[in-house]
Order: C-alpha cells, then sequence, then structure tokens
C-alpha cells in the first residue's frame, strides 16, 4: 500500500459559514455540505469557533457532531467560554490556536512559551474529557520542546510562511527546510505531526513529501475551488494530491 494513504486531509468549513452568515439565513447549509466533504475523502472535519463568532457559532458544533462520521476537529484559542464548548461538544480533537479579533485569519502560532501554564491547564482538562489536543505553532524547535512539556498529542505547523514564500524558490527552499527540521524534532519527541494556513492545489505536494507529516488542515484554497467545481471534485483533487 502506498504509505502516503495515511494522510489525513482535514477540511476546514469555516468559510461554508462565512457564506452562510452574510444572508442570516440557513443557506447554504453547513451540516449538508460538511456531508459532501466527508462523502468525498474528507478523513475530518475541522472548524474555528472563534470568539467573535464571525462564522461557526455554537449551534454548528453540536449540529456537526450529531451529523458526521469522521472525526471533528475544533479549533480554538485559550478561553474559559470556548473551553466550555469544547468540553460540551467533546470533538475528536482540539487545535488550540492564538486569536486576535482585528484579524482577518489567522496570521501565526500559539506563543507557546508566553501561554504554557494556561495551555497546560486546557490540555489537561480536554484530554481528561478523551478530547486529544494539538498545538497551532510555528515550525521552530523551542516551540516543540514547549509542546512536548505542555503534554499535549501533537502540534499542527502553521505552514503560512511556506506558503507565502512559494513563488521565491530560495525562500520556499529554505522554508521547507525549517518545516521539515521541526516535524522531524517533534516526531523525535513523540508527538503527532500536522500542518495548515495557505496550503492550495499548487504548493501542498512539497509538503506532503516530508515523511512525519500525517494530517493536513485545509480550508480556503477548497472552500474557493468549489465555487468553480463544487465541493465534492475540490475535496476528491486535494485528497488525491496528498495520496498519490
Ligand atoms: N489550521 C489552522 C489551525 C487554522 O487556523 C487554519 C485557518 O483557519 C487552517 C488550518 C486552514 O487555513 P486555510 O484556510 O488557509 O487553508
Amino acid at each position: 500500500m502506498n504509505t502516503r494513504e495515511f494522510i489525513r486531509l482535514g477540511v476546514n468549513v469555516d468559510h461554508i459559514a462565512t457564506v452562510r452568515n452574510a444572508r442570516g439565513e440557513n443557506d447554504p447549509s453547513l451540516v449538508e455540505l460538511a456531508l459532501v466533504a466527508q462523502h468525498s475523502g474528507a478523513d475530518l472535519i475541522t472548524i474555528h469557533l472563534r470568539e467573535d463568532r464571525r462564522h461557526i457559532r455554537d449551534a454548528d458544533v453540536f449540529d456537526l457532531k450529531r451529523h458526521l462520521k469522521i472525526p471533528l476537529n475544533f479549533e480554538m484559542a485559550l478561553s474559559e467560554e470556548i473551553l466550555a464548548v469544547a468540553l460540551k461538544a467533546a470533538p475528536a480533537t482540539a487545535c488550540i490556536v492564538p486569536e486576535r479579533r482585528e484579524e482577518v485569519t489567522t496570521e501565526g502560532g500559539l506563543d507557546a512559551a508566553r501561554h504554557l501554564g494556561a495551555i497546560k491547564r486546557f490540555t489537561q482538562t480536554l484530554q481528561d474529557a478523551q478530547t486529544d489536543v494539538y498545538l497551532f505553532v510555528e515550525p521552530d524547535l523551542k516551540t516543540v520542546e514547549y509542546a512536548a512539556q505542555a503534554g499535549v498529542k501533537g502540534v499542527e505547523f502553521h505552514t503560512g510562511a511556506y506558503a507565502r514564500a512559494f513563488t521565491v524558490p530560495e525562500r520556499r527552499k529554505a522554508e521547507l527546510v525549517r518545516l521539515e527540521t521541526a516535524c522531524k524534532a517533534a516526531a523525535a519527541l513523540g508527538l503527532k505531526v500536522h500542518a495548515g494556513h495557505g496550503l492550495n492545489y499548487f504548493n501542498v505536494s512539497a509538503v506532503c513529501a516530508i515523511a512525519e507529516l500525517h494530517e493536513f488542515n485545509i480550508g480556503h484554497a477548497i472552500i474557493a475551488r468549489s465555487l468553480a467545481v463544487g465541493l465534492e471534485q475540490a475535496v476528491f483533487d486535494m485528497k488525491a494530491l496528498l495520496t498519490r
């Protein structure tokens, strides 16, 4: 069997909720389209319940949990209010992310050194409730050590810098080396290694070649492409790129 068949694709459906919220009705239906993604090869569905609820809302978390047959990955800030929702919804995994209200999207990794105490407390609480915890961090070695200290199951490396460097060959190479080095260090410490942010149909293959990476969380590129080719085809094409 092709070992890359073990690679999982998490489809981030936040932007389906963005479109729905533009008109305040239930159109399109988030659950219906998450089920299409599930049917088309998504291995998990990822959502980010932001503190300002700009896309995903509390009810979406419970509706998705009820209807999906694949795991729900819940991205969350270090917020007591969001932690309470996570404990109630009991997703398979939670990924702790930094969050600033004025940002358009999650702009960088979590400052694990600065927030280590809170990260440890959230991790213990969630993992006691059978939700595995991941930290969304920059691919650097010191941060990997903090993640290991925090007792999390793994890390999701922020691939935004790689994605931005993609069109400049030397910078792309440097970012890939940085990512691969961090992946190896994390795996050596017993952490599971995921990646996400800014990945698309053109830049994902090079990252996919890093043997330690087993899961990719991809949102914007898939939802954007679905407008042209449909969600089923958009998910199918991304999964094919990851597993070929
Ligand atoms: N992973 C995490 C932790 C994220 O916060 C995001 C963005 O919400 C993604 C993956 C997906 O990023 P993109 O929408 O750029 O594919």
